[in-house]
């Protein structure tokens, strides 16, 4: 029978509801908390308090729009980790104490495992093994999925996140928290080889570094400011994009010809940047696997995924004991294979 769950995203800078019954989403609510951008970051203690203020409006509203009764839910769900200590903090409390209340079982889920699968909450299934490609704006992985909770780690950034990078460079160019979307606006409108933008090494080659790419941008950024130039930050937004873009491919690619994949998926926020989709498109026919991108509302921070994730837990009897913490660190897969 289909199990029927509420879930809660509080990680970061979105509240977020959802309600899943089996396979099929019943609500899904997203509220971004706006105020970030006036700091250039996420406020932690803000994030926290604003969570708090938004959450139980949202989780009715979530019910409602579900057309269910909380008393129909067989479980409650909450994101554990990794994010904000406080902003999990808020969530997974109300989600335990929802589930403590009316007497049903609570699922804790991971982040990550949440974005791993956000192709899947709206699409069909995902051809196994796949090859997860996750960038956000704290992460940014190559993964390989054997099956439902059963990841491989296969690398990771050294230092920055892909979509820190774009935040940061945006920064610079004047765009408000979080900048990846606007960024990618003005990069539509530049040369993309205005600027030369080297593509990292790392020392095994599916790991990802963005470090010196965010510094070389700063410096440029500096030059240009410096010369009295105009009509420059077009073309630079657009050379640092395909820079950006260059290196997620490049492991992609790498990963694809080293190991036999059914199918690439991506997932996290930096997942919504246009060339990102039609590179990958690329590669995924040049490897002959099935492409799965999540639709543009399931590549940020969104409840749907985890409440795909939790009604997947359940069915899969993986399930946590309440006692369990919210984990700012929580990782998918510690070990690099
Ligand atoms: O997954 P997410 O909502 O939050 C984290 O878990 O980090 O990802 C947010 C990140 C931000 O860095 C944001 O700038 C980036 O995703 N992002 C984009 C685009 N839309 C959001 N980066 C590049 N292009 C986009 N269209
Ligand atoms: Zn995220």
């Amino acid at each position: 029978m289909a199990v029927t769950v509420l879930a809660v995203e509080s990680s970061c800078d979105e509240t977020a509801v959802a309600v899943i019954s089996g396979n099929k989403l019943l609500a899904s609510l997203v509220s971004t908390q706006e105020v970030h951008s006036l700091w250039g970051g996420v406020v932690p203690e803000l994030a926290s308090r604003l969570h708090q203020r938004t959450l139980t409006s949202l989780a009715h509203e979530a019910i409602a729009r579900a057309g269910i009764q909380l008393t129909d839910l067989d479980a409650v769900a909450a994101t554990v980790g990794p994010g904000l200590i406080g902003a999990l903090l808020v969530g997974a409390s109300y989600g335990k104490g929802l589930a403590v209340g009316l007497g049903k079982q609570f699922v804790g889920v991971n982040h990550l495992e949440g974005h791993l699968w956000s192709a899947a909450v709206a699409a069909e299934e995902l051809p196994l093994p796949a090859l997860a490609l996750l960038v956000s704006g704290g992460h940014t992985e190559l993964i390989r999925i054997n099956g439902f909770g059963e990841y491989a780690l296969l690398g990771a950034t050294l230092d920055d996140a892909a979509g820190e990078a774009f935040d940061k460079v945006g920064g610079l160019l004047g765009i408000t928290y979080p900048a990846g979307e606007e960024l990618s606006k003005l990069a539509s409108r530049g040369n993309d080889r205005a600027f030369h933008f080297a593509v990292a090494r790392t020392q095994t080659p599916l790991d990802f570094s963005y470090s010196g790419l965010k510094s070389a941008a700063s410096r440029e950024v500096e030059k240009q400011k410096q010369s009295g130039n105009d009509n420059w930050a077009a073309d630079l937004a657009a050379s640092f994009q395909r820079a950006v873009v260059r290196q997620l491919i490049q492991r992609v690619d790498t990963a694809l010809t080293a190991d036999d994949y059914k199918s690439l998926t991506l997932g996290g926020g930096v997942a919504a940047n246009q060339l990102l989709r039609s590179e990958l498109e690329k590669s995924a026919m040049k490897h002959n696997v099935s492409l799965r991108v999540p639709p543009l509302q399931y590549c940020t921070d969104n409840a749907a995924m985890i409440a795909w994730v939790a009604a997947r837990k359940i069915e899969c009897n993986q399930l946590d004991p309440l006692t369990n913490p919210a984990n700012p660190n929580l990782s998918l897969v510690p070990e690099i294979v």
